[in-house]
């Protein structure tokens, strides 16, 4: 596929491409494997998921995973570069994915089929910046749910950040590098940045990337759940699926069914 026309779109995907190489250092791929594999076993045997599709897949750990665990998935993302290292990942691990180039609003053109589960992590529908165009999304999603299927999305919880201002979401260190995520509040707003830098004794060198964000809160994202025709919308505070805390919790989990 060629890269996203419109701007925001484009945006994510450049942002994308100049991560993906050092995406699964900064996310620690390996241990992701470990810490989250009990919590998806769980919600397949529960849910009965045969079929998924991950939306936003990055460089493929929840596709790998489900794959892993008897699940035909198919995955999607905007950026190129990202995609292409889930298919060296799928190579290594000789696990069979099948992936696209593809945005979450030109889905209906990329993908016929339906899903048991359709999964969208990692922060990714935080890209998303208009409630019209999120709407479109989750209304896409639902489309390629089959009856009784479940969206399960997992953001940064934006009503815990934006009470408390966070300006450092993380720091991650690692032998070559160190990766620090941080935000910059707008209107309506927050700029991501994530700076990398060499740790070299002799030289500071990096880089510094920046993207906006939709801080989206829980109040919103239950009325444009509704409104796509989602039912039965759970809100958890983790993967753990522990209860939603507004103040505490770090992540907002959102596990919904395609009520039409
Ligand atoms: C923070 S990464 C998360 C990747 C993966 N889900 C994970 O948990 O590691 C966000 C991903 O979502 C993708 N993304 C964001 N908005 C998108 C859109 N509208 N269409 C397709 N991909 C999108 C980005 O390209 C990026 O790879």
């Amino acid at each position: 596929m060629n890269k996203p026309s419109n701007i925001a779109e484009q945006s994510v995907a450049d942002f994308y491409d100049a991560l993906a190489e050092d995406y699964d250092l900064m996310t620690d791929f390996a241990g992701r494997f470990v810490r989250e594999r009990p919590y998806f076993h769980m919600l397949i045997d529960k849910h009965n998921v045969r079929t998924a599709l991950d939306a936003g897949c990055g460089t493929g750990f929840h596709s790998l995973l489900l794959s892993q665990l008897g699940v035909t998935v198919t995955a999607v993302d905007a950026s190129q570069k990202m995609v292409k290292r889930l298919q060296q990942h799928s190579d290594e691990m000789e696990l069979k994915v099948k992936a696209l180039v593809a945005t979450f609003e030109d889905l209906p053109d990329v993908v016929t089929e339906n899903f048991n589960m359709i999964l969208c992590m990692g922060n990714s529908l935080a890209h998303t910046l208009t409630e019209q165009k999120m709407l479109a999304v989750l209304r896409n999603f639902r489309d390629l749910l089959k009856q009784d299927g479940i969206l399960l999305f997992q953001n940064l919880n934006y009503d815990r950040i934006l009470s408390q201002q966070e300006h450092i979401q993380s720091r991650k260190v690692t032998t070559s590098k160190t990766f620090v995520r941080s935000y910059e509040y707008r209107e309506r707003r927050i700029l991501f940045n994530v700076q990398t830098l060499e740790n070299s004794t002799a030289v500071t060198s990096g880089k510094l990337q920046t993207i906006p964000l939709r801080p989206w809160l829980r109040e919103e994202l239950a009325g444009l759940l509704e409104k796509a025709g989602f039912e039965k919308v759970h809100f958890y505070g983790s993967i753990t699926l522990q209860d939603f805390k507004p103040e505490g919790s770090k992540d907002l989990v959102i596990l919904a069914q395609n009520g039409l």
